[in-house]
């Protein structure tokens, strides 16, 4: 479970990205994400990966009260985590198959483990032959595909995704629903912003639209 109770965000000395919102997403939930470009989508989602401070409230994440928590409680939290960024944030001198490799690794994962894994969605993104190459030899759809790819290869428990679809063709749009779908029906927590109003009609989800600090939410019918 996800809880916001009365967060408020800024920025130093900016404008209030959220005031006092209040939100509940269960375990297991699906939400869109969206709201007019430079609203605070993606700086909510760095909130909900325990990167960025709230400046009030309580901030719940997968069951546990953060606020107060330990740096060890913050960690293990985190690698229950998958985010794709909306800029990606490859790591440059790590290859591809070590960006996707990197959650496996941060739980220690044993290396047979990590090799099956990494190859079984390294294909399923289509870019085996890329990968010892460097991220900054890929296309952006590319790159896209290696952030999605490291943001589920260890199947987490939140999945946060911040406009994953932007660089990516109608084909391979349809194959990232038909993934996330699937780790939806396993329990997994997906909050994923986008500006595709085309995307949201054709998966219906709970719908939380941030503007003007507020989050409205909408449930699907
Ligand atoms: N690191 C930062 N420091 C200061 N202001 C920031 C930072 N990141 C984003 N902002 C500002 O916060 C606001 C919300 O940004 P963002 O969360 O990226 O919005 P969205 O994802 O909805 O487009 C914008 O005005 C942006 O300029
Ligand atoms: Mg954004």
């Amino acid at each position: 479970m996800i809880q916001l109770d009365g967060v408020s965000l800024n920025y130093k000395n900016d404008v209030t990205l959220l005031d006092n919102v209040d939100l509940h997403i269960p375990q297991g939930g699906f939400c869109w994400l969206t709201g007019p470009s430079g609203v605070g989508k993606s700086t909510l989602l760095r909130l909900l990966h325990l990167e960025k401070k709230s400046n009030t409230g309580l901030v719940t994440i997968l069951d546990t009260p953060t606020n107060h928590a330990r740096r060890s409680t913050i960690c293990r939290l985190k690698q229950r985590i998958g985010i794709v960024y909306q800029d990606f944030r490859l790591i440059p001198n790590l290859t591809v198959f070590d960006n996707i490799a990197l959650p496996l690794r941060l739980q220690n994962a044993d290396e047979t483990t990590v090799q099956r894994w990494t190859a079984r969605i390294l294909d399923w993104i289509g870019l085996e032959h890329k990968q010892y190459t460097y991220p900054k030899t890929l296309s952006g759809g590319e790159q896209q595909r290696v952030a999605i790819a490291r943001a589920v290869i260890h199947r987490p428990d939140l999945l946060l995704a911040d406009e994953p679809t932007n660089a990516l063709d109608d084909y391979q749009v349809k194959r990232l629903m038909d993934l996330f779908y699937d780790l939806n029906d396993l329990g997994c927590t997906i909050i994923m912003a986008t500006h595709n109003d085309a995307l949201i009609r054709q998966f219906p989800a709970t719908r939380l639209k941030l503007e003007n600090g507020q989050l409205w939410v909408n449930n699907a019918v």
